[in-house]
């Protein structure tokens, strides 16, 4: 009809007049703001609508300012310390110091890692540039750095907080415990962000030091991988162990893949290992060592893979009171836990193939015996992930590790 017409061409062109109009003044908004950035690339300390009408920048529109410029904000310790309340409360410690809750003047509240180092005016500049590469390092399931402090009396990171903590209290606590399709989810959630610290970030990053304590929950329970980058940044307090003969700077005992303290190349898949022991602790919403269980349990991985190769799921799965529609989930998850704790670095999958296994998109490949090396002097198996899954990639659409 006409009319229908008219009236149609009408709103298209008062819609695409308004739409110009508003890119127009986006483009005025943000040559203003370039315009007052100072030459040197520190952020600007005004910025002007006009040439004539100057506004102070404030604190908090500064920090936003630092936020969409994509560059983590620098504190001194006053701030910290009025952030922290005087650093009141404490949220925690671990190997590379001690973490409080704190907020920003504009009440969104923050985690202050306080970095148990010393460090002399030349490591200055690496420091800025890890802080920098973990700054520009942004998904859903990492938690965020905001800011830091690098004085002479102070070195500390500003992360984002979260509301829910460590993943170790859901798993190990009998009074937290998540249901277990929410840990399948969480496995999953956390191997997302790991994978995207190997293959998706600017610059690849490997953790050296997966494990539940570096997995922080959200309110709504969202997994987030902290403590990336810190390898690089400062070496950990090996004392914080308990005096374990454990010489290594990285990793946690445990959780560390062999190369990690034997003379073997250390690669990201150190972190696939570490994520495999996390994955059996959810299994068995247990610790993978404890001295408490019987002889054949005390070490959880390997009594996994013994009731596996024994055809035994069953065992496995009512550990974890994992409901019979979830079965497949558990097996896949217990599949996929034995693949990347294979001994040989090569041996286990990418973190995209672990993404992939965890969401059922594959079928996984029968894994092989992890713990051979501990009944043989010479492992022998560092080509069979590969091998295997090359093999049956074609006929079953099995993960093949496209990583390398
Ligand atoms: N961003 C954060 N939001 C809320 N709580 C946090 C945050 N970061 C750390 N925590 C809490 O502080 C505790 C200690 O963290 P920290 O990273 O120092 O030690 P860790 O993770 O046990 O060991 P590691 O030094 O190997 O990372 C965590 O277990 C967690 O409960
Ligand atoms: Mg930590």
């Amino acid at each position: 009809m006409p009319v229908r017409r008219i009236a149609a061409a009408i709103i298209a062109f008062v819609i695409a007049k308004f739409r110009r109009k508003r890119k127009l003044q986006k483009n005025d908004a943000s040559i203003s703001l370039m315009k007052t950035n100072n030459t040197d690339g520190t952020p600007p300390t005004t910025y002007s609508k006009s040439e004539d009408s100057a506004i102070e920048v404030e604190p908090i529109e500064r920090f936003l300012d630092e936020l969409l410029r994509e560059k983590p904000m620098r504190f001194t310790p006053q701030q910290l310390i009025a952030f922290t309340q005087n650093y009141s409360v404490k949220l925690g410690s671990g190997g590379f110091g001690e973490v409080y809750k704190g907020q920003f003047p504009n009440g969104m509240l923050i985690a202050v890692k306080v970095l148990k180092m010393s460090m002399d005016r030349r490591a200055e500049e690496q420091f800025m540039a890890e802080v920098g590469t973990i700054g520009r390092t942004y998904h859903i399931n990492l938690v965020r750095l905001y800011g830091f402090c690098f004085d002479k009396t102070l070195k500390a990171l500003v992360y984002e907080f979260m509301e829910n903590g460590s993943l170790d209290k859901y798993i190990f606590e009998e009074k937290n415990r998540l249901d277990w399709p929410k840990l399948h989810e969480i496995s999953i959630g956390t191997a997302k962000g790991i994978r995207y610290l190997h293959d998706e970030c600017q610059q690849k990053i490997v953790h050296y030091d997966i494990k539940p304590a570096n997995v922080l929950l959200s309110r709504d329970f969202t997994p987030k991988v902290s403590d990336f980058g810190l390898a690089k940044l400062c070496e950990r307090d090996s004392d914080s162990y308990n005096n374990m003969t454990f010489n290594a700077a990285r990793g946690t005992p445990g959780y560390a893949a062999p190369e990690l303290w034997k003379p073997f190349p250390v690669t990201h898949k150190c972190d696939v290992y570490s994520f495999g022991m996390l994955l059996f602790e959810m299994l068995g919403r247990r610790k993978n060592l404890d001295s408490k269980q019987s002889e054949s349990k005390e070490w959880f991985p390997r009594w996994v893979w013994e009731k596996f190769e024994k055809g035994d799921m069953e065992s496995i799965l009512s550990l974890s009171g994992i409901a019979e529609k979830d079965r497949e989930k558990g097996e896949r998850m217990c599949k996929v836990a034995l693949w990347c704790v294979q001994y040989e670095a090569e041996a286990r999958p990418s973190m995209s193939s672990v993404v992939r296994m965890l969401e059922g998109e594959v079928e996984i490949v029968p894994p092989v015996n992890p713990f051979l090396y501990l009944s043989q002097s010479e492992a022998t198996n560092s080509d069979q992930w590969t091998e295997t899954t090359t093999q049956d990639s074609t006929s079953k659409g099995t993960a093949k590790d496209d990583s390398e």
